[in-house]
């Protein structure tokens, strides 16, 4: 099977090159990917597939119908969406849409769900299950699943796969993480109310920015005092306002951050926890706080049977040499996890790096990708696909 998938998908390799070019050249803001959309449930129809558009907003759902007995259905998720990000101009098939690029390799992500559902469209009658193609809007403001789970795309999936593209891994190579890929993020927001005051006379004042700062540094030194150093957290506050001139004491501090955490326990008390902190240095100082906790999205937890399937295939597709069993997760956040509330799932980061070149990385203007990396990841899916069903029920 896996020599069969390897041809057809080489066939198909000049027209994935077209499509992904077609996607970066008209990239399209989060929950706006009405082009890209319209377009992606063409091609799944002309392959044969049920398709089913606006789920999730701008989603499109294609479903391929097994003809063996296999009542279960595997999801592949891909995401569409693009960055506010002005491209350098140096490809042919630059952005053609001024300030927004596919900076994140989204393009790929889209072209690799088209490429799988192509290959696996040929081969459908020795398909034993059902394979749902989740095309999900809205990654990067961490809405899409959201919006996918909640208009039904994950009813009656039984496991699912994602994929995203990595610049510090080479092209024709595959990296796979057992357990925890990605952190859980959330957001916080403090505003911090004391009194105003004469800047000579703080006694006579409660100065909210130096209560700020204690609580800044109170909540530093207590993740590493009272937190399991083997469960990372992170906390950064990247905006703080307050203050009006130099001689007056501030009566308000407002600032705003984001979270970051890896193990579930630490993600479930971390609310209380900086609530606690927070309240705790302000009473000490005399003012009153406001602490509002907003959760983004958990941390991706990648299935142990769904991550062997995908390690055995991997090695099978492209030999040891190429996959890379990635020993760190990262702090990043990615919205796959939501989909792990209704099913397990796994993860894989797809190489496409230009060996020995200066890669550059995610979100940067001049982000580029290896082309060769759209077979690898092709052919990693669709063989996984097969893998799949091979497994134990
Ligand atoms: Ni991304």
């Amino acid at each position: 099977m896996l020599s069969e998938i390897k041809k057809i998908a080489q066939n198909f390799a000049p027209r994935l090159i077209e499509i992904r070019r077609h996607i970066h050249a008209h990239p399209e803001l989060s929950g706006e990917e009405y082009q890209t959309s319209a377009y992606i449930a063409g091609v799944l129809s002309s392959c044969g597939l049920s398709v089913k558009e606006s789920v999730g907003k701008t989603g499109v759902v294609g479903e391929l119908i097994g003809s063996g007995s296999e009542s279960r259905t595997l999801a592949i998720r891909t995401d569409m969406d693009a960055l506010p990000i002005q491209e350098y101009p140096k490809l042919d098939f630059a952005s053609h849409n001024s300030g927004i690029m596919h900076a994140c390799g989204h393009d790929v992500h889209s072209t690799l769900g088209l490429g799988t559902a192509m290959v696996l469209s040929q081969l459908s009658d020795s398909l034993p299950g059902n394979v749902r193609f989740l095309f999900q809007p809205a990654e990067e403001i961490a809405q899409g699943a959201k919006w996918m789970v909640k208009d039904g795309a994950m009813e009656g999936v039984d496991a699912i796969y994602g994929v995203h593209v990595f610049p510090s891994i080479p092209a024709r190579q595959v990296g796979i993480r057992y357990g925890a890929l990605t952190s859980a993020a959330d957001d916080l927001e403090i505003v911090i109310q004391g009194e105003s005051g004469h800047g000579a006379r703080p006694h006579q004042a409660i100065d909210a920015i130096w209560i700020a700062a204690q609580v800044i540094t109170t909540l530093q030194q207590a993740i590493s005092r009272t937190q399991n150093p083997l469960h990372p957290i992170v906390l950064s506050i990247g905006q703080i306002e307050g203050g009006r001139a130099h001689n007056i004491i501030a009566d308000r501090v407002r600032m705003v951050g984001t979270v970051r955490s890896l193990h579930p326990d630490s993600h479930a008390n971390l609310p209380q926890w900086i609530e606690n902190i927070v309240q705790g240095a302000c009473q000490t100082f005399g003012a009153k706080c406001q602490v509002d906790y907003r959760r983004g999205v958990p941390s991706v937890q990648n299935d142990e049977m769904l991550t062997q399937i995908l390690e055995a295939a991997s090695r099978e597709a492209w030999g040891d040499e190429n996959v890379q069993i990635l020993p760190e997760p990262s702090l990043g956040a990615e919205d796959f996890s939501v989909y792990l509330d209704k099913a397990p799932g796994c993860m894989f980061r797809l190489g496409v790096g230009h060996d020995g070149q200066t890669n550059y990385p995610l979100h940067h203007p001049k982000f580029e990708v290896d082309e060769e990396a759209i077979m690898t990841g092709v052919v990693t899916m669709a063989y996984t696909a097969y893998k799949y069903w091979q497994s134990a029920a």
